[in-house]
């Protein structure tokens, strides 16, 4: 059995970067190109392992070379992969990542291919994985009905839950009741919330909302203003790493913040601790071009 379990999906990312992103109808030319693994899930199950966290994956991804590319992945960072389905009907998902190589920020078009097809009768047949867990993450990019499904076995075991609300789509309100990490980034939020987050005390204010609705805690990552932090005891922010002309890449730097958290969780670490920790492993995810291949070892952190 895992100490984490994360269901989502694994898609090949695509990254072209550019001097600055193209604009509506604009024709640029990139300055470079790579393929890489990539997926919010698949990202954050990545993240966590690294950390040296015991992990195991729940996802679908396609019979093709983009599945192979996924089964390599997990094969190098000792992820099991007798979790991972394989559909002969729908390719394996593919991003297209654009990135500002000035400041690394970017924009992402995600077609999910086989991820989005995992049913709840799939996620049943690993339903001790996710009952057993001490941590279980997840996030937006699979169907949603399969994520609250999954999220309701997670309660019935002993687990903390993880939704990473990413993309931000709408949801049901029956979802905050099974939650008890809510982490979207400012502008996740910002659509959760319906209003605009720019500072601390708007950050607070979303978090007295998430709470309201029932989350246990809510974390709102807010790039380089850090995170804030909310619970019905107590709420504090904590900053960024100041990271100036180092960054490269932002792809992936949610992931490795939630992969992060949920190793920290998993291996009892206090609150704060465990955000900083999360904070410090985003950050560095930033100093290296890709997705999953940014995700840094323990090695790396200290
Ligand atoms: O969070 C970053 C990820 O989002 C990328 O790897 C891309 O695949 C999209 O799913």
């Amino acid at each position: 059995m895992s100490d984490i379990c994360v269901l989502g999906n694994f898609v090949a990312d695509n990254s072209f970067y550019a001097k600055h992103l193209p604009t509506k109808g604009q024709t640029i030319f990139g300055t470079g190109y790579q393929v890489g693994p990539g997926g919010k899930g698949s990202n954050q199950a990545i993240a966590a392992a690294r950390l040296g966290s015991n992990v195991s994956f729940l996802g679908k991804i396609g019979d093709d070379a983009n599945g192979k590319m996924a089964i390599d992945l997990y094969k190098k960072n000792n992820i099991d992969q007798k979790t991972i389905y394989i559909s002969k009907e729908y390719p394996t998902g593919v991003a297209g990542i654009m990135i500002n190589k000035e400041d690394g920020t970017n924009a992402i078009i995600v077609y999910p291919g086989a991820s989005m097809e995992i049913t709840k009768e799939e996620v049943d047949k690993f339903s001790n994985l996710i009952t057993s867990c001490k941590v279980f993450l997840t996030q937006l990019e699979i169907k949603t009905d399969v994520t609250l499904h999954a999220l309701k076995l997670a309660k019935k075991g002993n687990a903390v839950s993880i939704l990473n609300p990413a993309p931000a789509i709408t949801i049901d309100d029956e979802f905050f009741k099974y939650i008890d990490c809510f982490t979207p980034n400012e502008t996740e939020a910002e659509f959760y919330f319906g209003k605009k987050i720019e500072n601390y005390e708007e950050a607070k204010l979303a978090g007295e909302f998430f709470l309201k609705k029932g989350v246990k805690n809510s974390i709102i990552t807010l790039g380089d203003k850090g995170a804030y932090f909310s619970n019905n005891e107590t709420n504090f922010s904590l900053p960024a790493l100041d990271l100036k002309g180092k960054v490269l890449d932002t792809t992936g730097a949610g992931d490795a913040f939630n992969g992060a958290l949920a190793a920290g969780l998993e291996k009892k670490m206090e609150i704060k601790e465990c955000l900083n920790f999360a904070i410090k492993v985003s950050g560095i995810s930033t100093t290296k071009k890709g997705a999953a291949d940014a995700m840094p070892f323990v090695k790396d952190i200290n």
